[in-house]
């Protein structure tokens, strides 16, 4: 089966990067948010990305206009079940996704593709009661979606083989590189990334070293592009938490135990730069180290 149509629905950053990589790649693609001002902040979201793509000189303006042309943006499901794949960026909660996918399933046809981004649930928990068990895949994106490469191909227990070859297919057309894994949860990458992440904040626990020197360290000391506590501040704190706390319901390993550091930031509101606070401040510039645990 050949992809031509993508359905979207969840416009935040992980849907609208998702959504704006589908447009660019030349498919039509359909946004769907909850409300009409959800759907018109994530087109916003679109523009601005693309914006910035054009000012740094790595997408042309007819680009960017060819690209928002075939993007629309709605909350009406119904046209996203008309789409030949649907690819979920809801909130990390198998209750609602699973609630999704079985509206979903009464409105596609039955040669639709469902696909979840889902970072840390099971894709079988959501294949078995989609009633289409065996085109139910994982598409596992990676922030911010149009500048990074990466796509994990998650086969669940149920899913067929077509599905998932048209699933590698569909990523390598949207110029992503795919990597196969397996329905375990977090994958590959999150599979080493949260624990890596969680060490980083236990470090700050331990006063191993400040919050700066730490990322400096990782930087310059491992050439990673960003210092772990910076990457949790992109990632979110709040989504850092909740992909953790599910990965060690499922491992009951203390490797993905969320530190109590984390909790009290989450509780405080400190979601990182979507809060303007977390490991850094974000209303100065450069962003500045926060104070975190000064007796
Ligand atoms: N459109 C097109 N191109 C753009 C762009 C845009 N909106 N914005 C930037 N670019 C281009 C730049 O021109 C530049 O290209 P060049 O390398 O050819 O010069 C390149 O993208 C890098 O951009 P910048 O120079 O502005 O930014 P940085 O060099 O600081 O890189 C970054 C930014 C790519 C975010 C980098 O810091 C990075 O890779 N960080 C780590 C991100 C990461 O680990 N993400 C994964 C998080 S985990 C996850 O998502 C999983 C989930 O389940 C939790």
């Amino acid at each position: 089966m050949a992809i031509e149509t993508v359905g979207v629905v969840g416009g935040g950053l992980m849907g609208s990067g998702i959504a704006q990589v589908a447009a660019a790649a030349g498919f039509r693609t359909r946004l769907r948010e909850m409300t009409p001002a959800l759907a018109s902040q994530a087109r916003a979201r679109v523009v601005r990305s693309l914006s910035i793509g054009v000012d740094k000189g790595k997408v042309t303006p007819e680009q960017r206009d060819a690209t928002l042309g075939r993007l629309s943006t709605g909350t009406d499901v119904s046209e996203i079940a008309t789409c030949d794949i649907v690819i979920e960026a809801v909130v990390e909660d198998l209750a609602v996704k699973t609630a999704l996918w079985q509206e979903l399933d009464r409105l596609a046809p039955p040669d639709t593709i469902f696909a979840s981004n889902t970072s840390s649930l099971t894709i079988a928990d959501m294949a078995v009661s989609s009633g289409r068990p065996d085109r139910v895949v994982g598409l596992h994106f990676f922030n911010p979606v149009p500048l990074m490469a990466l796509v994990e191909v998650v086969r669940a227990i149920t899913t067929s083989d077509a599905t998932v070859r048209t699933a590698t297919e569909f990523v390598r057309r949207l110029g992503k590189q795919p990597i196969a894994a397996r329905d375990t949860s977090g994958f590959v990458v999150n599979r080493l990334l949260i624990p890596y992440m969680l060490d980083a904040i236990r470090a700050v626990e331990h006063g191993v070293a400040s919050v700066a020197d730490i990322d400096t360290g990782m930087r310059l000391g491992a050439g990673h592009p960003m210092g772990p506590l910076t990457l949790l501040d992109f990632v979110g704190l709040d989504t850092t938490l909740r992909i953790a706390e599910i990965m060690y319901t499922e491992f009951r390993e203390t490797r993905f135990a969320p530190p109590p550091l984390l909790r009290q930031m989450v509780t405080a509101g400190m979601f990182g730069r979507k809060s303007g606070r977390g490991f850094y401040d974000y209303s100065v510039e450069p962003p500045r180290a926060t104070p975190l645990l000064t007796a």
